[in-house]
């Protein structure tokens, strides 16, 4: 059935406008003033509402395993979670354990991903090397449109991704035209400093963040940036949490570097007096990496993200209950790493992002949606209210308010960093794929109504790159015969 979105004030990235908007099987097929209505057209009113893309969030892990574990929320809790928040569409990691087929890590969470209830998709992460990876790698972009690889500097004895992996997978997607991702935190330091805090007789969730300073991603920021440089290949940094990495993605991109940042609405907001509370619980809750960071470098992240050196907000979301975090009762360094915020982010963004007037409403969809879709080539399906493209959309009232609470999210965990916020700025309404699936606290879904996205290779980013590298091809010096 068409659904027709009547009276509201359309926000793209580049403009907002006065416009109704007419879906048909799952896409906008007509946006313009007073758009006539056929008898079967069901109307969505959006009177003094803006209407937005959908949200992207380009970094959830549903029910992944981690530490010994399982985070609680999966792809149906997880997705109908993001869904009522206003999120449409994830990208969440496949993360093949070391020496794993990559092929069939991949396969296990199409498996899993199958529940979803919104669109999906995959970034895959490289977590050891030899020849068949490399293999895999062609696999998957050329067959199942995975056009993102990741790479975790940090987890060492685990996923951990080192030098020699990364260079050679970092080539390999600069050959297949994907980008790649990373966690940047330098694992053997992080490893050393754990065994010191222990030693120093701190084992409560307070030893977290002594063992994962904002040094330690700096270094690996600056590090992976310049493997990229050297490689030729779009590089994009996951939860840049400090100052050290944000300046890292700031200077490389005034040199003239493909280089991202995303951040998460938790590093905007807490710092890492969390990790010191006397009960144990609330510490743990938010131990994540790399972990909430010192005043001040909240306010540095912030402005990164006016200025544009920061590109997207994600979640991270990979939650874990208070039985599961207790796995860690006595040694922080077994606390499973990981928060929530699916439900949240579009809120919180809002709430403290556009109504600071730190980000205007268009900037606010940007950062949302349109920069990820752009970045990992779903655009223009995906982060943009036009013809053609999907209707995933929101009806947002910017008037209307909610308290968030652990007592009323619909994410499957006992606990919300964000707990006991106001919010001001909420959607009233999600549509996704043309259909209302939320509306006034509503949520009504089918399990496994989410579709996989398959995503282009070679994006803009990859042809230009491509182009400017051949024009700086050394040469070998032709020398006369001696
Ligand atoms: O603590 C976190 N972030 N857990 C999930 C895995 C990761 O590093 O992204
Ligand atoms: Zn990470
Ligand atoms: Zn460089
Ligand atoms: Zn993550």
């Amino acid at each position: 059935m068409a659904l027709l979105i009547q009276g509201g004030t359309v926000v793209n990235e580049d403009l907002s406008f006065i416009a109704d908007v007419l879906c048909e099987d799952g896409k906008i097929v007509a946006i313009g003033e007073n758009l006539s209505t056929a008898a079967d057209v069901e109307i969505v009113d959006a009177q003094g509402c803006l209407v937005m893309p959908g949200g992207i969030d380009p970094h959830t892990h549903m029910e992944l395993p981690f530490m010994g574990t399982v985070a609680s929320d999966d792809f149906y809790s997880g997705t109908r979670a993001g869904l009522v928040g206003g999120t449409t569409t994830i990208i969440d990691f496949v993360i093949p354990n070391p020496q794993q087929d990559i092929l069939e890590a991949y396969h296990q969470w199409q498996k899993k991903a199958e529940k979803s209830v919104a669109d999906y998709s995959f970034h895959v992460a490289i977590t050891w090397w030899d020849d068949s990876v490399s293999e895999a790698m062609g696999v998957l972009a050329q067959e199942h449109g995975v056009n993102s690889f990741k790479h975790f500097m940090a987890y060492k004895n685990a996923i951990m991704a080192d030098d020699e992996v990364l260079i050679n997978s970092f080539k390999r997607a600069r050959e297949l035209g994907a980008i790649c991702t990373v966690h940047a935190e330098n694992g053997e330091l992080v490893f050393r400093l754990q065994q010191d805090v222990l030693e120093m007789g701190i084992t409560g969730p307070e030893g977290h963040p002594l063992s994962r300073p904002p040094e330690v991603e700096g270094e690996a920021a600056n590090r992976a940036i310049e493997i990229a440089h050297l490689m030729n290949v779009p590089i994009y940094l996951v939860h840049t949490s400090c100052q050290q990495s944000a300046d890292a993605i700031a200077r490389a991109r005034a040199n003239g570097q493909r280089v991202y940042g995303e951040v998460l609405p938790g590093h905007l907001l807490l710092d890492d007096s969390v990790y010191r509370d006397p009960d144990w619980s609330f510490a743990a809750a938010h131990v994540m990496s790399p972990p909430f960071r010192p005043a001040g470098h909240q306010e540095h992240l912030w402005k990164a993200l006016q200025a544009g050196n920061l590109h997207t907000t994600a979640t991270d979301h990979c939650c874990f209950c208070d039985p599961q975090k207790r796995n860690g009762v006595d040694d922080f360094t077994k606390i499973p790493n990981g928060t929530g915020g699916v439900e949240d982010r579009m809120h919180v963004m809002w709430h403290h992002g556009v109504n600071s007037g730190r980000l205007t409403e268009n900037e606010f969809v940007a950062v949302t949606s349109t920069n990820a879709a752009k970045i990992f080539n779903l655009y223009p399906r995906k982060g943009v209210i036009r013809v053609g493209s999907d209707a995933d959309l929101l009806v947002w009232d910017p008037k209307a308010s909610r308290t968030i609470s652990k007592e009323t999210h619909h994410q499957n965990v006992d606990f919300n960093i964000f707990e006991g916020m106001n919010v001001q700025g909420i959607n009233t309404v999600t549509i996704s794929q043309g259909e209302v699936v939320f509306r006034d606290g509503e949520i009504k879904v089918e399990k496994g109504r989410g579709r996989y996205l398959k995503r282009p290779l070679f994006s803009a980013d990859h042809l230009a790159l491509q182009k400017y590298s051949a024009q700086r091809l050394s040469k070998p010096t032709i020398r006369e015969p001696s």
